[in-house]
């Protein structure tokens, strides 16, 4: 193999956001590959089936944080890592990031285990930069159309928690995070997101 390892770019945010637009635009302009969590692989779709499509009361917290990691180390294994060490870059819908703001500040899960499982799960693998799509919980509710999964059905609630989360690990994390203000035009959230990723990657 020659030449470096692409770069891993993560999109984050709560439901409604508008992330998986932008990681779609900006998977489109670097020719990466566009994947997303959970579902990122051939076993993981089945996981994210389990996950999504249950009644609220047949997921345990703790079972719904090891199957988002299950899917997690999947997912790296088959599709995130073997495509970085090709040399292509990877945009990711979804990571790490979610898990400590759904399972942990979400369900209320201890924020450093649910952290730990997925480092386990992934062998490490972190994100070189990862974008935080913010946007108000209000707003997001306006921008959301199909029927809610499980984990949406949660409430305004949980919602507020999750955007609280994301919020306090980008603050936490200055040098990986970036928030980005989502309340705005969809290609002016893609300007401010193309001059994150060239201030931070030169890409
Ligand atoms: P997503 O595919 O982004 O939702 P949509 O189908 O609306 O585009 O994510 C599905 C749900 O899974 C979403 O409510 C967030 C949740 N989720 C977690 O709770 N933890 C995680 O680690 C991940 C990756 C997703």
């Amino acid at each position: 193999m020659t030449g470096s390892p692409g770069s891993f770019i993560v999109v984050e945010g709560i439901d409604g956001c508008g992330k998986s637009t932008q990681a779609e635009l900006l998977a489109i302009r670097l020719g990466a590959l566009l994947t997303r969590e959970p579902g990122g692989s051939p076993l993981g779709i089945e996981i994210r089936r389990l996950l999504l499509a249950t009644e609220p009361d047949e997921v345990s917290d703790r079972t719904e944080a090891l199957l988002m990691a299950a899917d997690r180390a999947q997912h790296v294994a088959d599709v995130i890592r073997p495509t970085l060490l090709e040399g292509r870059s990877v945009v990711g819908d979804r990571y790490i990031g979610s898990s400590v703001a759904y399972q942990g500040h979400g369900r209320g899960l201890d924020v450093d285990e649910v952290r730990d499982i997925s480092e386990w799960a992934t062998d490490g693998l972190a994100a070189d930069l990862v974008l935080l799509i913010d946007v108000s919980v209000a707003t997001a509710g306006r921008r959301r159309s199909d029927a809610p999964d499980r984990i949406e059905a949660a409430g305004e609630a949980m919602q507020h928690r999750v955007r609280e989360g994301f919020l306090s690990e980008a603050a936490a994390n200055t040098d990986q995070w970036v928030v980005i203000d989502g309340d705005r035009a969809v290609s002016e959230v893609a300007q401010s997101v193309n001059e994150t990723v060239r201030a931070r990657l030169g890409q």
